[in-house]
């Protein structure tokens, strides 16, 4: 195939997933939940989370980001936001969930998450429940939420990522974050039943290291979990990241031609194109019912 017709059919494909969207906008779909998880902290979550939230708006999604790293908020200082409330006020119900949310750069809206507030760390059923019914109230006015779940395997992190259409993983090439995400995998297959998760290798030097971490979680979660482990991509290691971070704007924004930047709108497109299992779709919104909750 030459490069004009390649061309041509990303562009018909691009049209396919654009007329998708606008059948389930006008069949008022719930927005498709995408949580971005790791097991170890610090391999670069929230970054992918700001700058992905910010290049599917580019691509017309309408985005919603929750900072459910609910003690130690982040998002909002990396999109630069200053924030009047927090998911805390909400679930303890002491603000409305409209009160809260936050305009970023590209048209981002954001649930910002407390800081310091060691009390919402773990969240009581009540609280759950809180929150889901405040979400559920928003769901009409986007199509994709964007879910920081923080680091690690708390209840916190099984309830956000349980309910997801799609969970993404992110990992270094550090056998330790190789580890933790073997750990967060294997809790959410027995807690949550879920079989398939998104890889993102974060901070690689060169492309075939992702491939390489890949493999080696696809050999033991494959084997003892029996889960599909699909390598959604990389984002290579840049300064232009931590730049960025400093002057409190998404690489993707300040710096759109850096590697890193390069590499989040390749995975944006990605994610973008892949539609939701039928069967998950509104897992999420289920919970309410699940916990008991009526709306
Ligand atoms: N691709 C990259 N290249 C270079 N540095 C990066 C890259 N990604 C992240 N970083 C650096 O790593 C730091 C931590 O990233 P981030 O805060 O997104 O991680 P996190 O997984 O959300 O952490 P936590 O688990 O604490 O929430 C960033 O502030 C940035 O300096
Ligand atoms: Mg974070």
């Amino acid at each position: 195939m030459s490069a004009s017709d390649q061309a041509k059919t990303l562009r018909d494909l691009q049209q396919l997933a654009s007329n998708r969207r606008e059948e389930k906008r006008a069949a008022n779909k719930p927005p498709r939940v995408i949580a971005v998880t790791s097991g170890k902290g610090g391999v670069g979550k929230s970054n992918v989370v700001a700058n992905l939230a910010v290049e599917m708006s580019r691509r017309g999604r309408r985005v919603l980001v929750l900072d459910a790293d609910l003690g130690l908020a982040n998002v909002d200082i990396l999109l630069g936001l200053a924030p009047v409330g927090h998911l805390g006020d909400v679930v303890s119900g002491n603000r409305d969930i409209d009160d809260i949310i936050l305009h970023g750069p590209q048209d981002v809206d954001v649930l910002p998450a407390a800081s310091g507030m060691s009390e919402i760390t773990t969240l009581s059923e009540a609280q759950k429940g809180r929150l889901l019914v405040a979400l559920d109230r928003l769901k009409s006015r986007y199509d994709t939420l964007l879910v920081d779940t923080g680091a690690g395997i708390s209840s916190n992190v099984i309830f956000f990522a349980g309910g997801a259409h799609e969970v993404v993983v992110v990992v270094n090439p550090e056998p330790t974050a190789l580890a933790d995400a073997y750990a967060v995998i294997k809790v959410l297959r027995q807690r949550k039943d879920i079989q398939r998760f998104q890889l993102l290798v974060n901070s690689v030097r060169q492309s075939s290291a992702a491939q390489v971490v890949h493999e080696r979680l696809e050999r033991v979660a494959g084997r003892f979990l029996d889960v599909d482990i699909q390598l959604l991509g990389h984002v290579y290691y840049d300064q232009a990241v931590q730049k960025a971070v400093m002057g409190q704007e998404p690489v993707v924004l300040r710096f759109p031609s850096a590697p890193a930047s390069r590499c989040l709108a390749q995975l944006a497109q990605r994610l973008d194109m892949m539609e939701a299992p039928d069967e998950q779709e509104g897992r999420f919104w289920e919970q309410l019912a699940e916990d008991g909750v009526s709306p």
